[in-house]
C-alpha cells in the first residue's frame, strides 16, 4: 500500500520523482504529493487529490525546482484521501517533510501528547505524529533524531525524510514495509520497490528492518536504529527491464497481461522440466538438504486473495500427485491462530509482491515455529524471497495491473512443477511424471487457443453487464477457479456483486437467491465431476437461472442446458484451471469496461497491501 520515492543527485528531482510515482501508482492511488528542497534551502511541498497526472498537472504551475526530494502516491488507511491528508506531512514550521508506507498504531497517545505540548495537526493520518516528533527531538542530526523518534513508534513503517535543518540529505528507515535504496553514480534514489528505477540504475541495497539509511548524493550509509551500529549491506543488481512496465499496444495493462499468459507459461516452466526423466528441476530449491524435504509430511500453504486461490489448486494437486496432506490458510487468520507445526511440515508463502504484510508475518511466524519455510514468488528480491529458506521464482515477469492475472496462472503452473518435484521422491511414477510435463508443455498453444475467445468474452460481458449478481460455480480443482471468477468481477466491475462457490454446497443456501435475474456461471470442463455439476445445472435452471458455462471443446450437449457456452481445449483435469481461469479473467475485464471503469486501478485497492 502505498509508494515511496526519493531522489537526491543532479537532476531536477521533480522530474524523478513523477516518472516514480507513475511506476509506484499501481500501490496505491487515492492521492499523492512530492516535496523539494531546493537549493537555497526551501522546501516546497505540492499535494494532490487523486492520481498522479493530477499532481502533475499542479506541480506545472507551482516551484519545484532542486535536487533532494521525497514523494508519496497514497492508499489512505488513516483519514480520507484529501489533499489535507496527502502525503509528505509536516511539523509545525514547515522544516521536515516525511513520506510513509504502513500504519503507526500508537499514533493516538503521541498525537495527544504532542498537542498538549502545542504542536498543530493539519491532517488525519497516524503519519503526521512523525514529523511532529521530530520537530520536537530534533537536536541538530536528522538521522539521529529519527533513530530516537523510532523507538517510540509501534506498527509498520517505511519512511523517508527530508528537512532543511539537515539538508544534503534522505534519512530513511524501514519496519514490515518494503524501502529500496538505489545507487547511482553521483546520485541516489529511494522506492518502495526496484520497478520505480527501471532506466536510472539497476544497483540495489534492500534496506532490512531496523535499519536506517543515511542517502547523499554520493554516499548510503546504513544504520541499526538499536545501537547506531554501522550495517554492511550488499548492493544487488537487479534486471530491470522498462519494456516490460510498457502497454505495449493494449488500452489497459489487465488486458496486456491476460494476453501475455502464454508467454508467462513458458518463461515459468523454462528450463525446468526434463521430460524423459519425468523430473522437474527447481534450482531454488537445490540449496535444501534434500532429504528434508523427502521428509516432509505436511504442507501448509499461507497466501492471501488470489495467490490463496492458487494455493486451493495446489491443495488437490498436491494431495492427489504428491500424497502429501495440505492446507491452505489465509495470512490474515494464520498469524493470529495457535498453529501446529514442526520440523516436518513444509510451509509455501505464494505472493506475487513478495510483500503483502499478511503473509510475511504468518511466514516468520511459522519460521519462529521451526517449520521450513519456501517460497513461491514473482518480484525478484521481495521480502517473501529473502525471508524464505528456499523458493521458487514465477517468471511472470513484473505484474502492473491490480488485479492479479497472469501471476494467479503462474503460481497454478509452479505449484504444478512442484507436485511433480515433491511427487517424484515419493509414489508418482516415471510414467505419470512424464504424462504431467507432456501436458504442461501443451499449455502455452492451448492457452492460446482459449484467449480466441476474447470477442465472444466481450459480447457476452455487453449481454450480462445489466445483472447485479452472479453466482460462480465449480467442483475439484474448478472449485478455486469459481472463487477466483467471482473475486475478480467483484474487483474489476465492482457494481457487480458475486460469489464463488463449490457446486456442491449451492443446494445448502445460495440456491435461495436464483431466479432468471441471478446469473451462474458454472466451470464444468469435462472431468471426474462433471457429471455432479450437471446435476447443479439442473437446479438452477429448474429455477429459471441463466447460465454460462465454460467446458470443454467436443462438449455439444451442454447447449441444451446453457444459455451460453464458452469452450476451451482438452487438458489433463488437474492442469484444466490453467485453461478455465482465462476466460474468467477477460470475463471480468470486459465487464468493467462496459462500466467505463479503470480496470487497471479498480476503486478503493492496492497492488500491494503491505498494511495489516
Ligand atoms: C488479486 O486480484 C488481488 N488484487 C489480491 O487478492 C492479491 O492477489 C492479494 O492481495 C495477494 O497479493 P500478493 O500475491 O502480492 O501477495
Ligand atoms: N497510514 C498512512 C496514511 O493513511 C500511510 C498509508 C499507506 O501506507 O499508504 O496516510
Amino acid at each position: 500500500m502505498c509508494g515511496i520515492a526519493g531522489y537526491i543527485g543532479k537532476r531536477q528531482a521533480s522530474e524523478f520523482l513523477l516518472d516514480a510515482l507513475k511506476k509506484l501508482e499501481y500501490r496505491g492511488y487515492d492521492s499523492s504529493g512530492m516535496a523539494v528542497l531546493s537549493e537555497e534551502n526551501t522546501l516546497n511541498c505540492v499535494r494532490s487529490i487523486g492520481r498522479i497526472n493530477a499532481l502533475e498537472e499542479k506541480l506545472k504551475g507551482m516551484k519545484s525546482n532542486g535536487s533532494i526530494g521525497i514523494a508519496h502516491t497514497r492508499w489512505a488507511t488513516h483519514g480520507y484521501p484529501s489533499e489535507a491528508n496527502a502525503h509528505p506531512h509536516s511539523d509545525c514550521s514547515g522544516n521536515i517533510f516525511v513520506v510513509h508506507n504502513g500504519i503507526i498504531e500508537n499514533y493516538k497517545i503521541l498525537k495527544e501528547d504532542l498537542i498538549k505540548n502545542g504542536h498543530k495537526f493539519q491532517s488525519n493520518t497516524d503519519t503526521e505524529v512523525i514529523a511532529h516528533l521530530i520537530e520536537e527531538r530534533f537536536k541538530g542530526s536528522l538521522e539521529q533524531t529519527l533513530a530516537d523518534v523510532l523507538k517510540c513508534i509501534e506498527g509498520a513503517y517505511a519512511l523517508a525524510v527530508i528537512s532543511k535543518n539537515d539538508p544534503g540529505k534522505i534519512v530513511v528507515a524501514k519496519k514490515s514495509s518494503p524501502l529500496v535504496i538505489c545507487i547511482g553514480k553521483n546520485e541516489n534514489f529511494i522506492a518502495s520497490d526496484s520497478s520505480a528505477v527501471a532506466g536510472y540504475t539497476d544497483k540495489v541495497i534492500y534496506l532490512d528492518d531496523g535499519e536506517l539509511g543515511i542517502v547523499t548524493k554520493d554516499d548510503c550509509k546504513i544504520v541499526s536504529i538499536a545501537n547506531n551500529n554501522k550495517v554492511h549491506k550488499e548492493c544487488c543488481s537487479v534486471d530491470l527491464d522498462v519494456s516490460e512496465i510498457r502497454k505495449n499496444g493494449y488500452e489497459h495493462f489487465l488486458l496486456k497481461e491476460i494476453f501475455e499468459i502464454p508467454e508467462v507459461v513458458k518463461n515459468s516452466t523454462r528450463g525446468r522440466m526434463i521430460l524423459d526423466q519425468g523430473l522437474v528441476k527447481l534450482g531454488g530449491l537445490e540449496v535444501l538438504d534434500q532429504d528434508k524435504l523427502r521428509n516432509i509430511n505436511r504442507i501448509i500453504i499461507i497466501a492471501c486473495g488470489t495467490a490463496s486461490l492458487a494455493g486451493f489448486v495446489g491443495e488437490y494437486m498436491l494431495e492427489e500427485y504428491a500424497g502429501i496432506p495440505v492446507e491452505v490458510e489465509l495470512g490474515s487468520e494464520f498469524r493470529y491462530r495457535k498453529p501446529i507445526i514442526d520440523s516436518k511440515t513444509a510451509v509455501i508463502a505464494i505472493s506475487q509482491s513478495g510483500e503483502t504484510a499478511d503473509t510475511i508475518a504468518s511466514l516468520l511466524e511459522a519460521k519462529r515455529k521451526g517449520a521450513l519455510t519456501l517460497g513461491i514468488v514473482n518480484t525478484v528480491g521481495s521480502t517473501i524471497s529473502r525471508e524464505t529458506e528456499a523458493g521458487v521464482y514465477n517468471h511472470a515477469g513484473p505484474e502492473l495491473s491490480v488485479a492479479s492475472t497472469k501471476a494467479f496462472v503462474s503460481q497454478i503452473i509452479v505449484l504444478a512443477l512442484f507436485t511433480i518435484y515433491l511427487g517424484r521422491t515419493r509414489d508418482m511414477s516415471l510414467v505419470m511424471g512424464k504424462r504431467i510435463i507432456e501436458e504442461i508443455d501443451k499449455l502455452p498453444c492451448l492457452i492460446e487457443e482459449t484467449l480466441k475467445n476474447h470477442e465472444q468474452i466481450k459480447s457476452l460481458a455487453a449481454k450480462y453487464s445489466k445483472y447485479k449478481n452472479f453466482l460462480f460455480l465449480g467442483r475439484k480443482y474448478n472449485y478455486p477457479i469459481a472463487r477466483e471468477g467471482a473475486l475478480k468481477l467483484k474487483e474489476i466491475a465492482y457494481h457487480i456483486h458475486a460469489e464463488g462457490y463449490a457446486g456442491g454446497e449451492m443446494k445448502h443456501g445460495p440456491i435461495a437467491m436464483i431466479d432468471e435475474n441471478f446469473p451462474s456461471v458454472f466451470v464444468v470442463p469435462n472431468d471426474s465431476v462433471y457429471e455432479k455439476m450437471w446435476s447443479n445445472m439442473e437446479e438452477i435452471k429448474a429455477r429459471r437461472g441463466k447460465i454460462i458455462a465454460i467446458t470443454t471443446k467436443g462438449n455439444k450437449n451442454i447447449e441444451d442446458i446453457a444459455d451460453d457456452v464458452i469452450y476451451i481445449p482438452k487438458t489433463l483435469e488437474m492442469l484444466t484451471p490453467v485453461l478455465t481461469t482465462t476466460p474468467l479473467h477477460l470475463f471480468a475485464a470486459y465487464m468493467g469496461m462496459e462500466f467505463g471503469f479503470d480496470i487497471d486501478k479498480p476503486r478503493n485497492l492496492a497492488k500491494s497491501v503491505t498494511v495489516e
